[in-house]
């Protein structure tokens, strides 16, 4: 991981990603150090983010480290015509390390050719979000006890969440076994349905949420992307398809926890936030210490 771009969750290997949460783990039992002490973190976000932004903030900050950056590109020269390629190489000469939030699918990627410091993806367009990955994969862990041999059950928006995409094939090192649930235009798209192929696990799609509740130890909510769409009206359509509420929880299994990248529309009542299964706030309180674990790692100081 030393020094090295986090731009797809494929960029680890399965020890790789286990080394991640098992430091995020230290992190979380005394995540105020001075480990960033004299570094200097660039945040770069094209696109709105509450979390991913502030999480990485609040890891920086903690660990003593210093940040700079935009959160809209309005604010920065990238509104005057400037090129992704002169940003990223003029910023590189301010930090240590970019964390960078892209609408295009590939950015991350193209960005990490070009920067001379390791670039983290914070979410490109529909394609990946690798850091969101390993903060559910450790939620999923804190919960369950394991990663291994869970039922886990994705609803909503499987073909632009690219929160699905990273999660979905991490989850194929611990033999998960898959239940999409999902609109028929919003299907996990085939590249990552073969990823599950190829590691041999099994997937069944459904577009009923009530049917896969009771057998789910993980029920992963996403929302429906407005802004990926390319017809507004395509949008309408779907954008109330779930709605998860207490009641349908009833005979649900006692290790069941709910989790949700946030932000949140519709699709969770809000009556499910006081059930003991609604982990999606402390989900994102563990974004600290996943991505102080990531910060370490790829600056070599853990
Ligand atoms: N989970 C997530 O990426 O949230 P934000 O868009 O608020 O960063």
């Amino acid at each position: 991981m030393k020094n090295r771009s986090l731009v797809s969750i494929n960029d680890y290997s399965k020890e790789e990603i286990i080394k991640i949460l098992d430091l995020a783990e230290e992190f979380e039992k005394n995540p105020r150090q001075e480990t960033l002490k004299g570094k200097v973190i660039a945040s770069l976000f094209f696109e709105p983010s509450t979390r991913t932004r502030l999480s990485f903030e609040s890891a920086v900050q903690q660990l003593s480290g210093s940040i700079i950056g935009f959160a809209s590109a309005d604010t920065s020269s990238v509104s005057k015509g400037e090129s992704l390629k002169d940003t990223i190489l003029t910023v590189s000469n301010y930090s240590d390390l970019i964390v960078m939030r892209h609408p295009v699918e590939g950015s991350a990627r193209y960005a990490s050719e070009v920067s001379p410091v390791p670039i983290i993806n914070a979410g490109d367009g529909a394609n990946q979000h690798p850091t969101q990955c390993l903060l559910d994969l450790y939620s999923i862990r804190k919960t369950q006890g394991t990663l291994d041999n869970l039922d886990i059950t994705f609803v909503g928006d499987l073909k632009y969440g690219r929160t699905v995409h990273s999660l979905a094939i991490a989850l194929c090192h611990f033999n998960a076994r898959f239940h999409l649930v999902s609109p028929v235009e919003l299907k996990l798209p085939s590249a990552v349905k073969r990823h599950i192929k190829e590691a041999k696990l099994q997937y069944e799609q459904y577009t009923s949420l009530n049917e896969v509740i009771n057998a789910s130890d993980i029920i992963y909510m996403t929302r429906i992307q407005r802004e990926r769409f390319p017809d507004p009206l395509e949008y309408e359509k779907v954008k109330n398809v779930y709605n998860l509420n207490n009641s349908m929880l009833s005979g649900s299994k006692d290790n069941l926890r709910i989790l949700h990248p946030l932000p949140r529309v519709n699709e969770i009542s809000i009556d499910v936030d006081t059930n003991p299964k609604a982990y999606y706030f402390e989900q994102a309180l563990n974004g600290v210490y996943v991505r102080q674990a990531i910060l370490a790692s790829i600056l070599a100081l853990k």
